[in-house]
């Protein structure tokens, strides 16, 4: 059961109408289930059934210290991109044992950190990275756990820039070198190799993409051992694609005209990998970040103005591309609705933000119920990379954000004030 719905014509997360969030916290404002959360992660834990296995939770996509708390409370692990992430993993609670690190560029201070915390593993991207952490791990007397992320070029149909499996991508290393960079690997001091680790984008949908990149993990794995590399775990990373539009049906609101993601669900994208991977014998790692959180956040903004333009009509919100850039920078599509439905006559307009950008738009040529100046609007499905890509610009402070919790709900990051520009 999803935690957004309306209620005598009214916008609801769980038992709290989202307007008095609205008249109490102002806007622009995130606001957070945390029944939705823990929902998400539970669908995910129970279609494991009873194979052995790790999800870490990729704090990128939603780094709320409350929401990462939430699910360090699940007992899932987390996967960290940075020292900070790691840093805000531990506060929250996530143990050591149970967090992962990835990214492309680790500096030596991030691994040295990571090392003094004996987190569980780091997902390695070349050659010299493990042979860095090697070095560091010696120094310190200590032993990095190490999984191989690997290149399959597995082509997605996702947005170029959230791609991260095409062999022009800068992500981890070719599949065909897998076995040389393992076995000098194998060979260096203060370093277990335990696995690989392959992810190959983000909002992937299609369950054919996973199919071929759980065969490609799951054939690399097989023939690592054949050469006498023990593997013993595998990470097939995150990338579930969700559902955007139409994510909330009413008769008062439009229904979306396409609907690509209408099928996806991440247990039915885990229900057509697990076998393929389970066959493995390895331990499965997972690092879903979006299909966790992307579900459970809205972002609620107020319609400043409505202009009439040259054959178009915008409807100017007080939230901006500084609050939520997905639609501005990889032209994703958020459904938006007004938090109060009335029987209003649908009218195509553009959702544009305050900023001096005219790419700071959250829909364009969409069709809406009519709204003026005034009204609330929430954009769905904004947990996601959301409120860890706002930023400054423009000199806004970033907005604030809130958890609800049954009939209740709390201000868990403030909204910024001038003096914390
Ligand atoms: N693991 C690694 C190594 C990653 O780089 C990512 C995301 C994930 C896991 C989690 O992927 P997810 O399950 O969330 O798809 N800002 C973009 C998405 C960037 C994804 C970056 N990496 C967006 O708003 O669509």
């Amino acid at each position: 059961m999803e935690q957004f719905h309306y209620k005598n014509n009214e916008l609801w997360c769980e038992e709290v109408n989202v307007d008095e969030i609205v008249r109490n916290v102002g806007t622009p404002v995130y606001v957070y289930s945390r029944r939705s959360i823990v929902d998400h992660c539970r669908w995910i834990e129970q279609a494991f059934g009873t194979i052995d296995h790790l999800s870490c939770y990729a704090v990128k996509a939603n780094a709320n210290r409350e929401v990462l708390r939430t699910l360090a409370h699940e007992g899932i692990g987390a996967d960290a991109g940075s020292v900070g992430e790691l840093y805000l993993a531990l506060a929250a609670g996530f143990p050591p044992e149970k967090i992962t690190f990835s990214g492309v560029g680790k500096r030596n201070d991030e691994i040295e950190f990571a090392l003094r915390r004996n987190i569980l593993s780091f997902n390695a991207e070349s050659e010299e990275e493990i042979q860095v952490l090697s070095d560091i791990a010696g120094t310190l007397a200590t032993t990095a756990r190490v999984f191989l992320r690997v290149n399959f070029d597995i082509k997605t149909t996702t947005h170029p820039y959230i791609t991260t499996g095409r062999r022009h991508n800068k992500f981890g290393v070719d599949s065909s070198k897998a076995l040389s960079v393992l076995r000098s690997a194998s060979r260096l001091p203060g370093l277990e190799v335990v696995g690989i680790h392959s992810h190959i984008g983000s909002q992937i949908i299609d369950e054919e993409t996973f199919i071929a990149a759980a065969e490609a993990l799951s054939r690399v794995a097989s023939n690592l051992r054949s050469e006498g590399i023990n593997i013993t775990q595998i990470n097939f990373g995150g990338g579930f694609g969700v559902q955007y539009r139409n994510y909330i049906t009413h008769r008062l609101l439009p229904l979306e005209p396409e609907n690509p993601e209408a099928e996806v669900t991440t247990v039915r994208l885990l229900q057509a990998i697990l076998p393929i991977l389970k066959k493995t014998g390895c331990r499965i790692f997972i690092q879903p970040g979006r299909s966790i959180v992307a579900h459970a956040g809205i972002l609620l903004t107020k319609v400043l103005y409505r202009k009439q333009g040259d054959g178009k009509i915008f409807v100017i919100a007080d939230a901006g591309m500084n609050d939520l850039i997905r639609p501005s920078l990889y032209q994703s599509y958020h459904q938006i609705v007004p938090t109060r439905l009335v029987e209003n006559e649908h009218e195509i307009v553009d959702v544009v933000g305050p900023l001096c950008e005219t790419g700071d738009f959250f829909a364009l040529d969409r069709r809406l119920p009519h709204v003026d100046r005034g009204d609330s609007l929430a954009v769905l499905c904004a947990g996601a990379y959301g409120y860890v890509l706002s930023s400054n610009y423009n000199g806004r402070p970033r907005p604030a954000e809130v958890m609800v919790d049954g009939d209740t709900f709390a201000i868990v990051t403030p909204r910024e004030v001038l003096e914390d520009l």
